[in-house]
């Protein structure tokens, strides 16, 4: 009987595409999915670390896949992502779970075929650990979970530092995958006729061949649009002191491309803005959303937000909540702000308390419901 994997993701877009091709690897060696993780070979926990929320969640979850070892010492257990990206989260599961018997981060995913091999063939616990983040997951094979949607992954990392984000700690600086192997990637996936929907991945994707001498986000999709075939185009995420009006002309006046744009603004408070490292005010970030609703009519615009954020005062909470009702958004993300070790926001004074959040989060859902309510 074949052996079989189960994968639980946690975190954004970008790890749930990381966990395709961990699935990828798995079936290239003959593996198939469990239907549940109780009659699975492998499990593997891929983690996020943006919020203290999804680590917590998942470090408890890890404590609990000990009853499985317990039940059949033979099972392995894996646990990858951003969260053992940071050394000191990877010791510690290390130390911990004696029970899990494969740790590694963002940078290795291709390496995982070895680790579980090597796992199997020394009995040694595989622990690797390394900081050069590079394109190598790139190449692995993708078994796809996403239904009628592909994710197409244009470049990895950030350099933008926002100063509340882990992200460019545990996914380095930016990587541009080179245009020809996108084109490719794309082009089989339209052979294959069941995707109808291509996402396009990054951080920051505006930025898209910055880090190389190739052409930019706007011309690789003009490129992707000239493509023949049965399918549309969207991308995420855009970070709005990057988004061009290039790229807002060739959302309205190509068919292909879908009508929606996600543009997290974080805050409606200049002063909060500036603390944040975003580089961008509310007025200019009004007059990009001014273009973008002007130039394509039913355009389906969402949005992120982070409430109390250090030094955010009632008045600029009541800013944020303004703004949200001046875009009337088709959706909004609304997060606490949760500290994340070994950012600039870690440490700056006028920390906001939790009941203050809470509070706020909770006014953003009313206030976006009435919205909705509206609408
Ligand atoms: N690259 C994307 C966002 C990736 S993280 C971008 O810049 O838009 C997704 C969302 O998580 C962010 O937009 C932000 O709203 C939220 N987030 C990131 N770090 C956070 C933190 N420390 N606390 C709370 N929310 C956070
Ligand atoms: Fe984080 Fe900012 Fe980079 Fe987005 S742009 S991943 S919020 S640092
Ligand atoms: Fe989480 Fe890593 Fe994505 S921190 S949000 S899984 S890039």
């Amino acid at each position: 009987m074949k052996k079989k994997y189960f994968i639980t993701t946690y975190g954004c877009q970008l790890n749930v595409h990381e966990s395709e091709k961990l699935a990828g690897i798995l079936q290239n060696m003959g593996y198939t999915e469990a239907n549940n993780i109780k009659t699975a070979d492998v499990i593997i926990f891929n983690t996020c670390a943006i919020r203290g929320g999804a680590e917590n969640r998942a470090m408890g979850n890890i404590g609990a896949l000990k009853k499985y070892k317990l039940e059949n010492k033979n099972k392995i257990i894996a646990v990858c992502g951003c969260m053992t990206q940071q050394k000191e989260n990877a010791d510690f599961i290390f130390k911990t779970f004696p029970f899990v018997d494969i740790i590694f981060g963002t940078t290795n995913i291709h390496l995982f075929q070895k680790f579980l091999e090597d796992r199997e063939k020394t009995q040694k616990r595989q622990y690797d650990y390394s900081e050069d983040f590079n394109l190598k997951s790139e190449n692995c094979p993708k078994y796809r979970t996403s239904g009628e949607n592909a994710w197409v992954n244009i470049m990895q990392g950030c350099n933008n530092f926002c100063t509340y984000c882990i992200v460019p700690y545990v996914r380095g600086r930016e990587r541009s995958k080179p245009q020809q192997d996108i084109i490719t990637e794309i082009k089989e996936l339209i052979k294959q006729k069941k995707y109808k929907k291509i996402t396009l991945l990054g951080q920051n994707v505006n930025s898209y061949g910055n880090d190389t001498n190739q052409i930019n986000f706007a011309n690789l999709l003009k490129e992707i649009c000239s493509l023949e075939g049965d399918f549309k185009l969207t991308f995420m995420t855009s970070h709005p002191k990057d988004l061009t009006s290039e790229v807002i002309d060739i959302i309205a006046q190509n068919d292909k491309m879908l009508k929606e744009i996600h543009l997290p603004i974080q805050s409606g408070s200049n002063k909060i803005l500036k603390a944040m490292n975003r580089k961008y005010t509310v007025e200019k970030y009004l007059s990009i959303v001014e273009e973008i609703k002007s130039k394509i009519p039913n355009v389906r615009l969402t949005t992120d937000i982070i409430v109390g954020f250090p030094g955010e005062t009632e008045q600029d909470f009541q800013n944020t909540c303004d703004l949200i009702k001046k875009v009337q958004y088709n959706g909004v993300f609304a997060f606490m702000y949760s500290k994340r070790k070994g950012t600039p926001a870690e440490n700056m004074p006028n920390q906001v308390d939790e009941e203050t959040k809470n509070q706020r989060v909770n006014e953003i859902l009313k206030l976006t419901k009435e919205n909705k309510k509206e609408n």
